[in-house]
């Protein structure tokens, strides 16, 4: 064929394709998205305002977030000043303001509603600290997957969530909204929330858009204190803080929200190295992109910029799409395209993802899809959904000590129910509870009555405070009794967002009260309820059983009776190592040797004083009420290639007279590299069912990917040489195989 005619022939199918409504990839972004035809279509008709509209989002006056609030923001819909709005709910309002968007603005494009939904919309289930305890990946998503559709049934498309900041410091009070210090359990839950949130998939109507937050490296801001700079080698960044971002990101999150902290230098939210160099180009990100609460505004106090315009114009050149709260996109980004300092085409991609996310949800075929009234009653803190919360529940608590067997407690036992947590229910669904409504929680003192367990009650003190009046009644009730369980722990508010603290010790006088019950002689079960690893060395050596009970959520009480009367035996197992002070944080089990790994005998080595250096209780440490003991690991080759793939096994004997769960975990050592490698990094683990008296061979495979870091060079993979691998069932208590890996 001549070339005329080539051209010819492609100038036909072009013709034809714009004709018929669909385009060649002609309008694809730069890094190779394609867009449903109807996106095109719609952007060619849209005026520079209207784009930046759907660039924006804002908040209702439903609940504030954040440091500011919109008023009037039914006009902003109405002159299409913003394409999303948050802490916006029920079918009831989300319809009402949808048909603002779709009847009286001129596109009539339909809005997204997104909101907070991190544990649960209206069954709150465990705090993301707690659920990470479970290491069932399975139940996690189930979670997930309750909230997801709980969401969407009450109007929603979108939650901010999941949180996947990696962070190894307690002090920081959003710890309690992610998986904890690890860095591989943290991609493996972050993996199960997306898939849980988003179900079947974004446009089905029990689904909602996940939101990876907060990109990147949140959780690592200096001294604990929120919004704090983070600084940290990149090799250090990619190796521990980045993986569980790309995880969610490769499970499908439709979107991603950036942080509030700099990184080396540069603001989160105007950071072309994260949003464009790795999460488009490197991980192949195709959703959108949302800032977080104010936080373009806040580029100008980080020093970066003079002013607000300034900051949208960094922010979108970076890679931003949508604008929470800022208003900056709305009232400076027209004028800043108008000067050339923002080129339309970056404009245009992020209104193209933007629709795109809307015309998956279906919106355009129906805005009022997610508006079904009779699906929100039903859906609704469901029976089924409470049964999952329960069961997620106590799964999530974690046994920390059980001397003598003091639990499980015996339905004939005397038991003296005490603390301020025991007949509370304000505050155990938690920080960050969306719709979650306290009247709708079991308590323990109820859960324990409707088991059949009659108990007698006192309160003994306040969550915090001086006042130690009630500890007389308490000390009372306590000698009249067998056996006492006292629930103590933090108030909700003192975790999350905005609540880091310098101590983690008990508030107020709680640890004394439990020092003045011990002091009864009678058996202590202490039920910690908390959003943070805590720092309680009284109560270690005062009572007799400790069950870390983060904050349950809905079926609290329920969950907790499960577990105190033996009909669940506890199988969690922490996520996040509990020190022994505030001195010791940063601490964490995935450590390096150093040139002077601690020795006893020498004090030139790295130590403290003061302190020993292992934490009070080691990540990954869990109790059950039976014992599991651990034969020697074996490995099917111990010489392999690189690129060939492992197995190691292990027999785990359940030694006691229950039935019982146990997380088998799986840790490797690389022993020389290019670069330091931590002492052990957690590579697996499988949660297994293991009779009375019965054994189970577990198999992991390792492949390359387990073995693999940034070299000295900065490319990932592994390098040949000696490897440790260890398995226990906790990071501290392991036994090792060791393994040559050949050219
Ligand atoms: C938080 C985010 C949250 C957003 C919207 C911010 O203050 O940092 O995690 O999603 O508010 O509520």
């Amino acid at each position: 064929m001549k070339k005329t005619h080539i051209l010819l022939v492609l100038f036909a199918v072009v013709s034809m394709a714009g004709i018929m409504g669909f385009v060649l990839n002609k309008d694809a972004t730069a890094n190779g998205t394609t867009f449903d035809p109807r996106v095109e279509k719609l952007l060619a008709q849209m005026t520079l305002e209207e784009k930046i509209g759907q660039m924006t989002l804002y908040t209702t006056d439903w609940g504030s977030t954040g440091p500011t609030i919109r008023e009037g923001y039914k006009n902003d819909i109405r002159k299409g000043n913003c394409g999303a709005l948050f802490n916006s709910h029920t079918t009831a309002f989300t319809r009402e303001l949808q048909r603002i968007a779709v009847e009286e603005t001129r596109l009539h494009i339909p809005l997204i509603f997104g909101y907070d939904v991190i544990h649960g919309y209206k069954t709150i289930f465990p705090i993301p600290l707690g659920e990470a305890a479970s290491w069932d990946l399975a139940a996690i998503e189930k979670s997930a997957r309750v909230a997801g559709t709980e969401a969407s049934a009450a109007g929603l498309h979108w939650t901010f969530a999941p949180m996947v900041d990696v962070s190894r410091d307690p002090r920081w009070g959003r710890v309690m909204e992610g998986a904890g210090e690890d860095t591989w359990l943290g991609c493996r839950i972050a993996e199960a929330r997306v898939r849980g949130f988003q179900g079947k998939g974004i446009g089905q109507t029990d689904a909602v858009m996940a939101c990876v937050k907060h990109y990147a490296g949140y959780g690592a801001g200096t001294a604990g204190r929120d919004y704090n700079t983070v600084d940290m080698s990149e090799r250090f960044f990619r190796d521990y803080y980045l993986p569980p971002y790309e995880a969610a990101v490769k499970a499908g999150a439709a979107t991603v929200m950036t942080s509030f902290n700099d990184y080396d230098g540069v603001p989160a939210t105007g950071n072309k190295y994260l949003l464009t160099d790795i999460l488009r180009n490197e991980w192949g990100f195709k959703g959108f992109v949302v800032t977080d609460y104010t936080s373009i505004n806040e580029m100008v106090l980080h020093g970066v910029v003079a002013n607000e315009k300034e900051a949208g114009e960094l922010a979108v050149n970076a890679g931003v799409d949508m604008d929470m709260q800022s208003a900056a996109y709305q009232r400076f980004l027209a004028q800043s395209v108008k000067e050339g300092k923002v080129p339309m085409q970056a404009i245009d991609d992020a209104v193209r993802r933007i629709l795109q996310a809307k015309f998956d949800l279906g919106l355009f075929d129906d805005p009022y899809k997610f508006c079904d009234t009779d699906r929100e009653k039903k859906t609704i803190l469901s029976a089924e959904h409470r049964a999952a919360a329960r069961d997620v529940s106590r799964k999530s608590i974690v046994l920390l000590k059980n001397e003598r067997n003091v639990l499980p407690l015996n339905r004939n036992q005397k038991v003296a129910l005490i603390g301020p947590l025991a007949d509370n229910k304000t505050e155990l669904i938690g920080n960050w509870c969306a719709a979650g409504n306290f009247n709708d929680c079991v308590s323990l003192r109820e859960g324990l009555r409707s088991a059949g367990i009659q108990t007698t009650y006192a309160k003994g003190c306040e969550l915090d405070g001086h006042d130690k009046s009630g500890f007389a009644e308490a000390v009372k009730i306590a000698k009249a009794a067998d056996v006492i369980v006292v629930a103590i722990g933090e108030k909700a508010q003192m975790s999350g967002e905005a609540a880091s603290r310098t101590e983690l010790n008990l508030p107020g006088v709680q640890e004394e009260l439990v020092q003045e019950l011990a002091g009864t002689g009678k058996p202590v079960v202490v039920v910690l309820m908390n959003g943070r690893p805590l720092v309680f060395p009284q109560l270690i050596g005062s009572a007799s059983a400790i069950l870390e009970a983060w904050w349950l959520g809905t079926e609290t009480g329920n969950a907790l009776t499960d577990v105190l009367l033996g009909e669940y035996n506890p199988s969690g197992k922490l996520p996040m190592s509990f020190p022994r002070s505030v001195g010791q944080v940063p601490v964490f089990y995935n450590e390096k040797s150093t040139g002077r790994p601690y020795d006893p005998n020498s004090k030139w080595t790295t130590q403290y004083i003061d302190s020993p250096n292992s934490p009070q209780y080691p990540f990954g440490f869990g109790l059950s009420y039976t014992t599991f003991e651990y034969d020697e690991p074996k490995v099917n080759r111990t010489t392999f290639k690189k690129g060939q793939t492992l197995q190691v096994l292990v027999n785990v004997k359940n030694t006691g007279s229950r039935d019982g769960e146990e997380v088998v975990q799986l840790y490797i050592r690389d022993l020389i590299g290019s670069v330091t490698r931590p002492v052990k990094e957690l590579k697996g683990f499988q949660k297994v069912m293991i009779p009375a008296g019965q054994s189970k061979e577990i198999r992991f495979t390792i492949t390359d990917q387990e073995l693999s870091f940034y070299r000295r060079d900065m490319s990932f993979g592994s390098e040949p040489g000696d490897f440790d691998l260890m398995i226990g069932g906790n990071s501290a208590e392991l036994k090792s195989v060791r393994v040559t890996m050949t050219e």
